[in-house]
């Protein structure tokens, strides 16, 4: 017997085009309530599966994973030159994990965390009583220099703006690959391609000099660069990333990092202000441990409730909700059937929000993920499922407290207008540009 495809709508492949572009996330939570938790689609050019349910993406995911391969966004960027490990599949994604995956140890973290905190540290320095700072900007500008900080090294001296540039560059190059004939559209000689040209050109020779440096072995580094470098997997020496996968995978970092990273800051800080009684119980606990001093790596494992106020952030707002697979063969999933070619987006954000697995799941509670409590068992999370599952979750959890503890023992930051963000959903949840919160210094506000 047949198995039938999942339900959804019929035809409109150019409506749903439109309406993805408008607001992809009121577009898929449409979709859920009408149709439950997987809806077969038509997208201009192809049949598009989305799955809300958390058994079939854990089904999609890790079970049936052979069946599915990354999404074809990231593999058709031109700005790589091969495979990376957010775009490979199978054995070659396994061993660009295994090379990858050291630059995130304990011991390559405890290095960067330094550049996280003089960084966090520093962006609050000029800060005034009153002022109003945009808030995606300033936790945009914050991650960006940390990026730059721990890839390349303190000692680079590198310049954030040219990884901004390059980040740019990146970014259009990731645009232009959602469309037709990209390898054509990226060769045009429009401004957008020779300013992002030119910009990664300037990025590889700083990479370039990283590489040099990390195999010359006369210095000690622990930048992530380096760490590539000098990745080996079990296989030996032969099989360590080449200078062009380095770089690459340095790309891939980077845009995978960055902006995710970024975002997940921004809810955090719009949350806090929304839930005086959270952002009291914080103040309460940072003060405590640093007791008005610098914080430092030990402070990490003490500040709990920070991290859990980073937690049930990427709870209610995963800054990745949805990630994309391609099918590579006709396939089941549930009750259902996949064709070959469909391409797949399991909603992470779905599970996430679910009120069969988090009590008030639209509330903001960090107290669900202290110890003791009765916080969820789900095996999914706003840092993914499976094999690709992120790499940089330790890094991002690091940037984000320490980002806490730089800013909360002085400052208190309030939305300067009662309308809330409304995010931009197309790629990532994306918290909006241009939303102010005014900056008040705790002494002047606090009782
Ligand atoms: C709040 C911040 C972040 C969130 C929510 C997030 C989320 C995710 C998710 C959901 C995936 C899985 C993608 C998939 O299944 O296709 C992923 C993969 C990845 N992330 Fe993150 N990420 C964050 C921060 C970071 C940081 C800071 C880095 C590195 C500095 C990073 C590097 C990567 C890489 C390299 C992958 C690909 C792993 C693989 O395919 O094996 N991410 N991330």
């Amino acid at each position: 017997m047949t198995l039938p495809l999942p339900p959804g709508p019929k035809g409109r492949a150019i409506r749903h085009f439109w309406e993805r572009l408008h607001n992809n996330a009121d577009f898929f939570a449409r979709l859920q309530a009408e149709y439950g938790g997987i809806v077969y689609l038509s997208m201009p050019f192809r049949k598009l599966c989305v799955i809300f349910d958390h058994d079939l993406i854990r089904e999609a995911l890790v079970e049936k994973r052979a069946s599915f391969e990354q999404g074809p966004g990231y593999k058709r960027a031109t700005f790589l030159g091969g495979p990376t490990v957010l775009t490979a599949d199978g054995d070659e994604h396994k061993r660009r994990r295994k090379l990858v995956q050291p630059s995130f140890h304990k011991q390559a973290l405890q290095a960067y965390a330094e550049a996280m905190i003089e960084e966090t540290g520093r962006l609050q320095r000029g800060w005034r009583d009153g002022q109003t700072i945009d808030l995606a900007q300033t936790t945009t500008a914050t991650a960006l220099n940390i990026a730059a900080r721990t890839f390349f090294g303190a000692d680079s001296g590198i310049d954030p703006g040219l990884v901004a540039e390059a980040l740019k560059g990146i970014f259009w190059d990731f645009k232009l690959s959602q469309l037709p004939f990209n390898r054509y559209l990226a060769r045009l000689p429009l401004p957008q391609n020779r300013q992002a040209q030119a910009a990664l050109h300037a990025l590889d020779r700083e990479i370039d000099a990283i590489i040099d440096q990390a195999l010359d072995g006369s210095q000690e580094r622990s930048d992530l660069i380096s760490h590539l470098v000098r990745a080996k997997d079990e296989g030996g020496v032969d099989r360590s990333l080449n200078r062009a996968e380095v770089r690459d995978e340095a790309y891939i970092i980077l845009m995978a990092g960055h902006e995710t990273t970024a975002n997940a800051m921004a809810w955090m800080f719009y949350c806090l202000d929304q839930h005086p009684a959270v952002r009291e119980r914080l103040e309460r606990e940072i003060d405590e441990v640093l007791g008005g001093r610098r914080p430092n790596l030990a402070d990490y494992d003490r500040l709990v409730y920070a991290r859990a106020v980073f937690d049930e952030t990427v709870r209610l707002f995963p800054p990745v909700y949805y990630v994309g697979r391609q099918a590579v063969e006709d396939c089941t999933l549930g009750d259902y059937r996949i064709p070959k070619g469909t391409a797949l987006q399991p909603c992470l954000m779905a599970p996430l929000r679910d009120e069969r697995f988090f009590a008030e799941a639209g509330g903001f509670k960090p107290e669900r993920w202290l110890e003791g409590n009765d916080h969820p068992r789900l095996a999914l999370s706003a840092f993914g499922l499976g094999v690709h599952k992120c790499v940089g979750e330790a890094f991002a959890r690091m940037e984000a407290v320490f980002m806490l503890a730089a800013i909360v023992p002085r400052w208190r930051l309030s939305a300067v207008s009662s309308q809330p963000p409304v995010a931009d959903s197309l790629v990532v949840y994306q918290f909006p540009r241009r939303f102010q919160m005014s900056v008040r210094a705790r002494a002047a506000v606090a009782p």
